[in-house]
């Protein structure tokens, strides 16, 4: 397990979106190496940044066309370098995105795959035997290929799934056991680009998709299987590099798989979507809301069992926020998101903070999509950093900007939140501070609940020595708590402790020593 992840707190960038250099309306990677010591400031001393690789940009970079060349429009080979020395002078740590279940179909070796000719690439991608054979189970792009088949896609049509074979082989006549030579050579391709990078100096990959590798392999036997050799190789050979799956099942990704990290994805009805997301029916019913009609067992239910399970071996990762999914602020008032980043920076686990959300930056619900983007586009635009033009993110003219900045009058930016009292920024900040200061808030230290009822507030665990309390309802709550504050850490807006019961008025939170 890498040590640096013991202290780790994260910051997703969207590279295109985070600050341009060179006027041409996208943010680049000379940008994000500018912008270093904003993201040291924040309390971040890890970043995980979105794919940086050549692509036609149809999924936003999800798409790679070349593993191993940066994309011209956010730099080059030498700028990557530049950035990673500078943050590892800094003692701050890069992950690349990893994209293992797809490539673009301008990748060439699908370019090859797709031939009728048979090639090194024939079996890299899943083809049916025929044109005619479209088992409609399957996500199967049909007969557009000089190569007799369809062939299977693992999201957008343009991302053919790269072939690691089937755990359950149902149509013989196309689908490779998983233990081919061929889906082996798809999984010794991924670790060929993986040490491309590592080699490279990067310190890790967040991994896309990371269930999706083996097909109709239900319990992720097989996949997990393949994440575990890779995590060998890690050990061995790169044994300060981490990995961070998108796969939301702790217990499969970091048990079985060997992922040192786990992201808490917001899967409806989830615990972390009944905690922050959850409309049912136009109603918010989310725990973190103030109308109080939210219940914290859901969340339980499910974290205690995965905690329990994998907190010697991993980590499971709260995040404010992705690239995928519609900012906090479209659920929360600025009340409850200083809550809720309270609570998910002094839970354990190593936390993610998405570009902007300590602005309490806007879900921009208006635009149009871009780079397959969809619903998701709003959550993606320029990051705003003070009141010049295009909030301080470029200085090419407006029209030419990958997305448009925020025109809200009263838009939050660095310039007017950094220093402003009560902000989202000042909150979080000063949150992830006290969690790098008092290791028993931070990563590995243990975690206890204290109270958490069906449908009851608040919200309260031990850290240690501390005990921390959050009341995101409208409503003033008691619960006994027999413990004496020896020392108060933290609060927001009020609660009282007088050796009998804990009494945390509306919208409130508090961290006290007890021991
Ligand atoms: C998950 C990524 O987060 C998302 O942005 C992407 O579109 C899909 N995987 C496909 O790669």
């Amino acid at each position: 397990m890498p040590n640096w992840l013991k202290d780790a707190v994260f910051y997703e960038i969207y590279p295109q979106s985070f600050y341009d250099t060179n006027a041409d309306g996208i943010g680049d990677l000379k940008g994000i190496t500018e912008k270093l010591d904003y993201v040291k400031g924040l309390g971040c001393n890890a970043i995980w940044l979105n794919p940086i690789y050549d692509s036609p940009f149809m999924d936003a970079g999800y798409d790679v066309r070349d593993h191993k060349k940066v994309a011209a429009r956010y730099g080059n080979e030498d700028d990557l370098k530049a950035l990673l020395d500078k943050a590892h002078s800094m003692n701050m740590h890069i992950l690349l995105d990893l994209v293992p279940g797809h490539t673009s179909d301008t990748h060439p070796w699908f370019q090859e795959a797709k031939k009728a000719k048979k090639s090194e690439f024939t079996n890299r991608y899943i083809f049916t035997n025929c044109v005619w054979e479209a088992p409609p189970e399957y996500r199967l792009m049909c007969g557009i290929c000089e190569r007799d088949g369809n062939y299977l896609v693992n999201y957008f049509s343009s991302q053919p799934a790269l072939n690691y074979g089937f755990y359950e082989v149902t149509h013989p006549q196309w689908q490779l056991p998983h233990d081919h030579p061929s889906a082996k050579a798809s999984a010794e391709a991924l670790k060929d680009v993986m040490r491309h990078w590592l080699d490279f100096g990067v310190d890790g990959f967040r991994v896309d998709m990371a269930d999706s590798l083996v097909k109709n392999d239900d319990e992720k036997i097989a996949t997990a299987a393949i994440w575990r050799d890779v995590r060998e190789m890690m050990d061995k050979d790169y044994p300060d590099a981490a990995l961070v799956s998108e796969w939301c099942n702790p217990q499969r990704s970091i048990k079985n798989g060997g992922f040192h990290m786990d992201f808490y994805l917001d899967h409806y009805g989830n615990g972390y979507s009944t905690l922050f997301r959850y409309l049912v029916d136009g109603e918010n019913k989310s725990f973190f809301c103030k109308d109080g009609k939210g219940d914290i067992s859901t969340f339980l239910d499910e974290y205690l069992v995965n905690y329990e399970r994998t907190k010697d071996l991993g980590y499971i990762s709260f995040m404010t926020n992705n690239h995928d999914m519609p900012r906090g602020t479209f659920y929360m008032d600025d009340d409850t998101i200083k809550l809720s980043h309270a609570m998910m920076f002094t839970m354990p686990g190593v936390p993610f903070l998405y570009y902007g959300d300590e602005l309490g930056m806007r879900y921009q619900t208006e635009l149009v999509s871009k780079e397959g983007g969809f619903s998701r586009t709003g959550s993606r635009t320029p990051m705003q950093w003070d009141s010049s033009e295009n909030l301080g993110f470029s200085q090419a003219s407006a029209d030419k900007l990958y997305l448009p900045v925020d025109g809200n009058e009263n838009a939050p930016t660095v310039e007017n939140q950094k220093n402003k009292k009560g902000s989202i920024y000042e909150n979080v900040t000063n949150i992830i501070k006290l969690r790098h200061e008092i290791p028993q808030l931070a990563n590995d230290s243990e975690f206890e609940l204290i109270y958490g009822e069906k449908n009851k507030y608040p919200f309260a665990y031990r850290r240690g020595d501390y005990a921390v309390f959050v009341n995101p309802s409208g409503n003033d709550v008691e619960i006994s708590f027999e413990e004496k504050e020896l020392e108060r850490i933290y609060t927001i807006g009020n609660a009282e402790f007088d050796g009998k019961s804990a009494k945390i008025s509306a919208s409130s939170f508090a961290i006290i020593k007890t021991k």
